[in-house]
């Protein structure tokens, strides 16, 4: 067994990648880190021990830190490596990750660097630098090959991770205020936003989203601060990251985080719950919710229900993620990577889980089904309902609050903005439709399907 990857956080050495003789990977931490206050474990599934964590949980928790589909394809078509060397990947990609996490090179604070768009690209104007570096990132996901650039995110949607400097040059937790540059991380820097350009195959979905996260935070529910950024003829959503912090002296630091996949010990081709092997289903996500405090997990909750409602699909087991923060409990991350899928009737409309043992679409969803999802976490019925129905009614309280405000955003078009917000508010109505009508006609009795 040779240690093959050391694994860092912040200049700390929390552990190695380990190959065996079969090429099978395990990962040990080091006595250091063990001894370490306040030490985090990589995840909820590879606890603080010592000796050498088996290949069974430590791969498909590596996979997770990588892109998906097209992305991964031509990333590591790029590398000349292999997509199931999921170590050689990381090798390559892995310095600014999901979480807290640098593999291979130590994040070294004295060589943090930030190369504004506009320098990287040689234009003046910062739209159209950000027009450019979509652009690249279609021949290059990730930025892969960029000198000191070492990128990592899960997903199947092109996507970018920068940072965003004052006017001052200095990196800010923030959404880009005016006056603030958007920067390419280099030689271990963190980034601080993840974007997503607008996609041709799913129009709408910069507005999509950024209505569904700021809708989210409306009703109460924690969600990514996202905004819509203009990119010359095209636009995109920039999210601030959860998983960054400034510490007390001012200081950028990485939080760690796993999603629900790892925290569940699948890879990332498990995410769905259908499938031959299946992923994770709705009592195994709410399930994770055992490692979180009480309140988090009746967050966990409702951030199910709220998917549900907005017909967010696509809800599957790497879209929820848990945070790990050094000296504290495990907390659940706010909500992030939510669209209604009802815009686009070519995209599948089941949801990534099955609802009481089946696979449904949102206009299937009925009060029964709450019941069986109450069930399943020991909640009572009555109280989901109600919790359902409550945040319908906030749905449809904030949602001309919500449409103004995205619709004056620079770079939203507020048809996309519009056709969202009805899709998500109609659906929602839906439901709660027939709530009502369930328990008007009795509860229990007679139900069907
Ligand atoms: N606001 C955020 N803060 C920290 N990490 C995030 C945030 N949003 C997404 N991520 C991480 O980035 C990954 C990819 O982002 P996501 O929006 O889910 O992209 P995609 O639409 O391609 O699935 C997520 O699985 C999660 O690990
Ligand atoms: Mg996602």
């Amino acid at each position: 067994m040779i240690p093959a990857a050391p694994v860092w956080f912040d200049a700390l050495h929390v552990g190695d990648v380990i190959v065996g003789d079969d090429g099978a990977l395990g990962f040990a931490y080091t006595e250091n880190w063990l001894a370490t206050e306040g030490a985090f474990p990589l995840s909820l599934t590879i606890p603080l021990e010592n000796g050498v964590h088996r290949s069974e949980i430590v791969s498909p928790w590596l996979a997770n830190l990588l892109p998906e589909e097209e992305q991964l394809y031509i990333l590591t078509n790029s590398l000349g490596l292999d997509r199931a060397d999921t170590l050689a990947v990381l090798n390559e990609v892995g310095g600014d990750t999901a979480g807290a996490l640098s593999f291979g090179v130590r994040s070294d604070r004295s060589a943090w660097a930030y190369t504004p768009l506009t320098e990287s690209y040689g234009v003046a104007d910062p739209e159209i630098a950000l027009e450019r570096h979509f652009e690249d990132l279609t021949r290059r996901p990730l930025l892969v090959g960029e000198e000191g650039v070492r990128l990592s995110l899960a997903g199947g949607q092109r996507k970018s991770a920068l940072a965003v400097l004052d006017a001052n040059g200095m990196p800010v937790l923030r959404l880009p205020d005016d006056g603030d540059i958007l920067a390419i991380p280099r030689h271990g820097a963190p980034s601080t936003i993840i974007l997503k350009p607008d996609n041709p195959i799913l129009p709408g979905i910069v507005e999509n989203e950024t209505y569904c996260l700021r809708l989210a935070k409306a009703v109460g529910i924690a969600s990514a601060e996202a905004t819509v950024l203009p990119a010359g003829s095209r636009n995109s959503i920039c999210v601030l990251r959860h998983d960054r912090r400034i510490s007390r002296t001012g200081a950028l630091q990485r939080v760690h985080q796993e999603d629900f996949a790892q925290a569940n010990g699948v890879p990332p081709g498990r995410k769905y719950e259908r499938g031959t092997l299946r992923g994770p289903d709705l009592a195994t996500l709410l399930a994770t919710g055992r490692h979180l405090p009480p309140t988090d997990a009746l967050t966990l909750l409702d951030q199910l229900i709220f998917n549900i409602l907005a017909a967010n699909t696509d809800a599957h087991a790497k879209n929820y993620s848990v945070l790990l923060p050094v000296g504290a409990w495990p907390r659940l991350a706010p909500l992030y990577d939510v669209s209604t899928v009802l815009p686009w009737p070519h995209v599948v409309q089941y949801f990534a889980q099955n609802i009481a043992g089946k696979k449904r679409k949102p206009a299937n969803v009925d009060a029964r089904h709450w019941d069986v999802i109450a069930g399943t976490v020991g909640y009572r019925p009555a109280d989901v309902r109600k919790r359902v129905q409550d945040l319908v009614d906030r749905f449809v309280a904030h949602r001309v609050a919500v449409t103004e405000a995205i619709k004056a955003l620079p770079g939203s078009s507020g048809g996309y903005v519009e056709e969202a917000a009805g899709l998500v508010e109609e659906n929602a109505l839906r439901v709660a439709g027939r709530l009502r009508r369930k328990e008007n006609s009795g509860y229990g009795c007679g139900s069907r399907g």
